[in-house]
């Protein structure tokens, strides 16, 4: 049985404060939630701070994006020492937005990928279609070739330390969620692709779905079976629809 996840990928929002006052009012809401694991991923300024938030809870903290590096002339960059240091446990790795925008290639992933396991991060590994993609019936294929290639390298053992987020480009920020349905369908690949390269692993690695989630899809996207929990942007910025995203899906119990 895998535990939901709801990972909160707040982006480049909130001010220190503006981030301290919402993992209150979500640990005041679902701090006593059993059956989920909640994931906060603040900008880097504030990621110190909503780690010291949550020392206590069961609330954990991730970063958004780090360099493969330890340390090194790296302009502008973190190295996954420094998440360690000030008690960051998760890692989202491969965003689309770092993909499209900022040109990280599949190999930059896997590099930073085998970096945070080496360090006891646990990556949250991204893949997905642009709508171009979609269009031209590629969808598996481009979620087939991001996987293996962002995981290569990567040991069984390691494998279970893994969480993987489906997360449709065209669905980013759009409010145009996929079906659950459709999200199923890309899920369940993933969880083939997955057997073929980890056998038994591949049962325990939880696989999100990313994508304009809301309070009013969550239902039908958790009750899917492939979908293990969800990455949200915009909705996790808002206390009270994130937690009752969280509380929803806490119910899932398969
Ligand atoms: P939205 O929930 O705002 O569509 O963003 C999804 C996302 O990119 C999470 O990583």
């Amino acid at each position: 049985m895998r535990t939901p996840v709801v990972a909160g990928n707040w982006k480049m929002h909130l001010t220190r404060e503006e981030a301290a006052g919402l993992t209150r009012d979500i640990k005041e809401k679902v701090g006593g939630e059993e059956n989920v694991k909640v994931i906060l991923c603040p900008p880097f300024t504030a990621l110190d701070g909503i780690v010291g938030e949550c020392r206590g809870s069961n609330i954990q903290v991730g970063a958004q994006n780090m360099h493969w590096e330890d340390e090194g002339a790296f302009t502008g960059e973190i190295s996954p020492l420094m998440l360690k240091d000030i008690g960051c446990k998760y890692v989202i790795l491969g965003h689309s937005e770092r993909r499209h925008v900022f040109g990280e290639t599949d190999e930059d992933v896997n590099k930073k990928l085998l970096s945070a396991v080496r360090h006891n991060i646990r990556p949250i590994l991204c893949v997905g279609e642009t709508l171009e993609q979609r269009e031209e019936g590629v969808t598996d294929t481009t979620c087939r070739e991001q996987l293996e290639k962002g995981l290569e390298g990567l040991s069984q053992e390691n494998a279970e330390n893994i969480i993987i987020a489906y997360e449709p480009v065209w669905a980013i920020g759009t409010g145009k969620s996929a079906s659950a349905k459709d999200a199923e369908h890309v899920n369940n690949y993933i969880r083939i692709i997955l057997s073929g390269i980890f056998s038994k692993a591949a049962e325990l690695i939880p696989i999100l779905y990313g994508g304009s989630v809301k309070p009013d899809n969550i239902d039908e996207l958790m009750a899917q079976p492939n979908i293990d929990g969800v990455l949200v942007g915009g909705a996790s910025l808002n206390g009270d629809s994130f937690t009752e995203i969280i509380r929803k899906s806490a119910l899932k119990t398969s």
